[in-house]
């Protein structure tokens, strides 16, 4: 069972200035709730409790005040810095000491996932013994993505970095779930072309080695990266949609954290307290009512 977590929230958001200029890209809101919120929801509703934040250099204060030490959400946050993009597999170097000799699932700060069959996907994906397992969503952009091909018996024949004219269209969503070897693989990595680590050569070793398997998120799952400012606009459209019209809140971490039994009552009071008075505490009221 994996157990640990990280999230890479570093990058410097350049498609976003001037708004990644002074804040964070992952800080940034989604409707009515920063971005960050989004893929640590993610991690907590596959069961992991014990996660690890990656930043830019000199972003923690920001990270820290919003999510502190995670006890907030019955979860354990610890923080590491990352002095510049090297890629996503630098998050296995970085977080060598955090991950120790266990599993690790990575998602990417600024991925969203959404979906009837979500928390299904995701507790089946964390029972993995060994190798890496990734989760594929079709996309109408496959030169935006990393992208698999696989074959009848839906196998991974190929994986390949934003191709330019690819016959597939099933995207490698950025939620990745590693066995321990991930470390020494990620540090046995040349840089490409662009000098970063790049996650498609660290998932086709695993392919090489017949040790990486698909999960299909599958047609009632949405997935959405949030890279660009229409990204942005687009997902937290959706995230407004749903939340107005269905009453319930998406990515609600405390409100995870209570029906998973991670927090009590009390729990809840604290955030309403931390947050003030707010919408959002409006919210996490009507939970314990
Ligand atoms: O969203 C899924 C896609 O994410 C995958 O399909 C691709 O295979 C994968 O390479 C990645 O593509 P992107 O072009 O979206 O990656 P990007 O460089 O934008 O980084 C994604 C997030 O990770 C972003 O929030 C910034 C953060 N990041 C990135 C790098 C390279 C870091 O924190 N540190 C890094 O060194």
């Amino acid at each position: 069972m994996i157990k640990k977590g990280i999230i890479l929230a570093g990058g410097h958001g350049t498609r976003m200035s001037p708004l990644t200029k002074a804040v964070n890209k992952q800080l940034l809101p989604i409707y009515d709730k920063p971005l960050i919120y989004y893929p640590l929801s993610v991690l907590m509703l596959a069961g992991i409790k014990n996660i690890l934040i990656i930043v830019n250099k000199g972003q923690l204060p920001q990270f820290k005040k919003i999510l502190q030490d995670g006890k907030r959400f019955g979860i354990k946050i610890s923080y590491a810095e990352q002095l510049k993009p090297k890629g996503l597999p630098d998050a296995f170097i970085l977080g060598e000491k955090f991950i120790k000799n266990d599993k690790v699932a990575l998602i990417l700060g600024d991925n969203f996932f959404y979906g009837q069959s979500l928390t299904k996907n995701l507790k089946e994906c964390v029972k993995l013994n060994s190798g890496c397992k990734i989760l594929v969503h079709p996309v109408n952009k496959p030169e935006h993505f990393g992208i698999a091909k696989i074959n009848v018996n839906r196998k991974i024949t190929s994986i390949k970095e934003k191709p330019k004219n690819s016959k597939s269209n099933l995207a490698i969503t950025g939620l990745y779930f590693f066995d321990n070897s991930v470390i020494k693989m990620s540090k046995s990595l040349k840089p490409s072309k662009r000098n970063e680590l790049e996650i498609v050569d660290l998932l086709n070793r695993y392919r090489k080695k017949n040790k990486l398997k698909a999960e299909f998120l599958g047609r009632g799952g949405a997935w959405l990266d949030t890279g660009s400012i229409e990204d942005f606009h687009n997902t937290s459209s959706f995230v407004s949609a749903l939340e107005n019209r269905q009453g319930f809140k998406i990515a609600c971490l405390e409100e995870i954290a209570l029906n998973y039994n991670w927090i009590n009552k009390n729990g809840i009071k604290k955030a309403i307290n931390f947050y003030g008075n707010c919408i959002y505490s409006n919210y996490l009221k009507k939970l314990i009512k």
